[in-house]
């Protein structure tokens, strides 16, 4: 028995949560069971909460920058569960990795560049890059035999023909599942090195990574590779503080980071949230027996989908997660036409997931489900998963 308690049902609506408060604005009902945003329904540690609480309870928020203890905190989290250290002046703080992700295109590209991602990715990597007039370039994983891998070749020749500036690397990577290895890594990033490509590493999942597989942080390739990197790190899903709004962005190179800080200064952005210091130094110090024991419980659940799937469900595919909460599902075999799937997910199964197709037109018959959560609602949504899909034919 472990010392945390993940069984535990906690009812979070009525809390304006994104996950549980929005079935009606979103998708028109409210009757489904949330598994789509990486938001999780776990209660951190009390001796957490307390350390909010205590802050809270000051009742002054005034404006707030970290001291010392805060950098140890991080520094301390990254060298135990990591192998590195972080100096302290190569810590930028911002309010998300995504509003770090659009500061790097914004500060290492100009408008009409282009920016390369491996999809399926986490969707906002595509838009970011979109939105701020940018020239998107896919070099697509390879899905082969159940298992992502990378088309080097693809990803060498986009970079030139394309000329590319910025690559957006997810490690480990979501949706896909792949907990990338040094070799692969160092593949990537002798590529980039090669052509002057900046890399904004966003290793966001690295806490989550099942116990067979090892988080490699780009910042552990060795120095000749730090020179155009921007690592993009923070609490916000290892200990779901999302709503704190507290990222640590980590740029060893001086120029390179005062050209992220410059792009950060005039966007109007200066202090940080007070809670959300205080909860990431709390976090960093005094969260790693619970996030051993959520791998652990993770693990429980990702197992339970896998024999449930194995034995009842056989025409829905897991693709095996090395890491994140994120399980990717292949329903290939159970029609050719997205809009089915999603007809069947949503009207059938009752369920709420993201959608294949929000990560590339390529998985638009896979969904994306988040398994973060007590069991009890893994097993209900694989009940009501098995109720909608389970006798019906293949490719109807
Ligand atoms: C790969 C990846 N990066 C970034 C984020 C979002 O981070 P933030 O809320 O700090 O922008 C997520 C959230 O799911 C993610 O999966």
């Amino acid at each position: 028995m472990g010392k945390y308690d993940f069984d535990k049902l906690y009812d979070r609506r009525g809390t304006s949560c994104l996950k549980w408060d929005f079935g009606m604005e979103r998708m028109g009902r409210d009757d489904l069971l949330p598994m789509w945003v990486a938001d999780m329904d776990f209660k951190l540690p009390d001796e957490i909460v307390e350390d909010i609480v205590k802050r809270a309870a000051q009742g002054i928020y005034g404006y707030t920058d970290p001291k010392q203890d805060y950098y140890d905190a991080v520094s301390g989290w990254f060298e135990r569960r990591h192998g590195f250290a972080v100096d302290k002046d190569w810590i930028t703080i911002t309010h998300s990795v995504v509003y770090a992700i659009v500061l790097a295109i914004r500060a290492f590209t100009d408008p009409g560049d282009a920016v390369i991602i491996q999809q399926p990715v986490y969707y906002p990597f595509g838009e970011s890059v979109r939105v701020n007039g940018r020239n998107l370039v896919n070099n697509q994983l390879i899905y082969k035999d159940g298992r992502y891998e990378i088309d080097f070749d693809d990803f060498e020749n986009k970079i030139v023909s394309e000329n590319v500036k910025l690559f957006l690397l997810c490690n480990p990577q979501n949706p896909a599942g792949r907990v990338w290895g040094r070799d692969d890594l160092i593949r990537l990033a002798d590529i980039c090195k090669r052509h002057g490509v900046y890399v904004f590493a966003d290793e966001i999942h690295s806490d989550f990574v099942y116990s067979s597989f090892a988080h490699t942080s780009y910042m552990t390739l060795g120095k000749e590779y730090q020179d155009k990197l921007i690592l993009g790190t923070s609490p916000s899903k290892t200990f779901n503080m999302a709503g704190l709004q507290v990222a640590n962005i980590i740029i060893p190179n001086k120029e390179v980071r005062e050209k992220f800080r410059y792009e950060n200064m005039i966007t109007g952005y200066s202090q940080v949230n007070s809670i959300g210091l205080e909860a990431c130094k709390s976090v960093y110090t005094k969260g790693d027996q619970w996030v051993d024991e959520l791998i652990e419980y993770l693990e429980g659940n990702l197992s339970y989908v896998r024999d449930f799937l194995k034995e009842k469900l056989p025409q829905v595919k897991l693709v095996e997660p090395e890491g994140t909460y994120l399980i990717w599902l292949d329903f290939s075999q159970v029609t050719d036409d997205h809009k089915e799937l999603e007809k069947l997910i949503v009207d059938g199964a009752r369920l709420w997931l993201d959608a294949g197709i929000i990560f590339g037109k390529e998985t638009s018959l896979f969904e994306r489900v988040n398994i973060a959560c007590p069991r009890s609602i893994v097993k209900q949504a694989m009940e009501q998963l098995y109720e909608a899909i389970g006798n019906a034919d293949s490719k109807r």
